[in-house]
């Protein structure tokens, strides 16, 4: 049985909503990792210091007694976003980033920004005082096939812009394509890039396994074989720009199971377990401290946790469903299977 023992890790990218469903999901992410880089793609989207403030208190409110763990917030970027209140935010610590969701692109998008030109003076601002621009990076043209869209973005928005402003520091999230990776590392420096657990397990097969399948659609939606081949070689070769970020991203079992279901993968409870599954496929254990716990904290200025943890490959059983409350239930990653990996709680150091 092979073990492990690393930094307590971080997670740079989760979705954790709010009343019910934020208690239910914060603690599996608290217990797992020091801190996440919190998406605010709530209805309606916080997008101000003030609202950010008083939600990273509603998050900590559902951390678990005697659970250290910091939520880092971002500001959701809009049309008429206030490039002053973001940058003293950002001053006052509120703001670790901003997050640029092209309008319409995925979950809770509808108030993002309509284009990069309409926002260019917020993120000069944001180039001028050192604050990242995380993207969805999809373009939403609705000619545009939906299996191009990250390509399509990497090469007519993203590449551009970090033409244009040369001093913007940029994260692509949930990277899924060979030209999403080819671009980081084009880049890397003033660059990063987030990978989730589905997408380095799964290709777009997954998707149609005997029927379809909800629960595995995410945006950005599950790639060819090539795409995730290339992934897995981005995420366990040692390349610092690389680092995990789950989007771990909490919808009910009737909204997903639906006519016109949600996208998001809820991966929290075994998020940690399934980036070790494919870390021990590719014999590249080694690596899996970096890509874990030391390469995020590394672009965005932080130390990395001193805490050390250990995994061994005992396989556990988890939950068929998680309830939420009154409202439903929730459906994780792996679910009524195994995780691969566990926590050896006692060898904590
Ligand atoms: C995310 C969500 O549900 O908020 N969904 C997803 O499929 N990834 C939004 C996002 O990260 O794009
Ligand atoms: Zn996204
Ligand atoms: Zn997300």
């Amino acid at each position: 049985m092979r073990r492990l023992t690393f930094r307590r890790p971080d997670d740079w990218h989760v979705h954790f909503r709010d009343g019910a469903m934020m208690k239910a999901v914060v603690p599996y992410t608290a217990r797992a990792f020091g801190r996440a880089i919190v998406m605010l793609n709530l209805t309606p989207p916080v997008t101000t210091a003030a609202l950010a403030e008083a939600y990273r208190a509603r998050i900590l409110s559902c951390v678990p007694e005697g659970v250290s763990f910091t939520p880092l917030m971002t500001c959701y970027l809009t049309d008429h976003t206030d490039a002053r209140d973001l940058v003293a935010g950002h001053k006052a610590g509120i703001f670790t980033a901003a997050k640029l969701y092209p309008a319409h692109a995925t979950t809770n998008s509808a108030h993002g920004v309509t284009s990069v030109e309409t926002i260019m003076p917020v993120l000069e601002a944001m180039a001028e005082n050192g604050i990242p621009l995380l993207t969805h990076g999809e373009v939403t043209r609705p000619e545009v096939d939906i299996f191009d869209r990250e390509a399509r973005f990497a090469e007519e928005v993203l590449a551009p812009l970090l033409a244009r402003l040369p001093g913007l520091r940029v994260v692509m999230e949930h990277i899924t394509t060979e030209e999403g990776a080819a671009l980081v590392r084009a880049h890397a420096g003033r660059m990063g890039a987030t990978i989730t657990p589905q997408h380095l397990l799964y290709n777009r097969n997954a998707l149609f396994q005997g029927g379809l399948r909800p629960h595995m659609y995410c945006l950005p939606v599950l790639k060819r074989e090539q795409h995730r081949l290339a992934l897995r070689k981005a995420a366990t070769g040692g390349e610092t720009c690389f680092f995990l970020g789950t989007d771990t991203a909490p919808h009910l079992r009737h909204l997903k199971e639906a006519d016109c279901g949600c996208a998001g993968v809820f991966s929290a409870p075994v998020a940690l377990a399934a980036y070790l599954q494919v870390f021990a496929e590719e014999n590249q254990l080694d690596a899996f401290e970096g890509f874990a716990s030391l390469n995020g904290p590394a672009f965005y200025g932080l130390a990395p946790n001193e805490e050390r943890v250990a995994y061994e490959e005992r396989p556990a059983r988890i939950a068929e469903e998680i309830e939420v409350g009154e409202a439903g239930r929730l459906v994780s990653l792996f679910s009524g299977e195994a995780a691969p990996w566990s926590e050896v709680s006692e060898k904590r150091t």
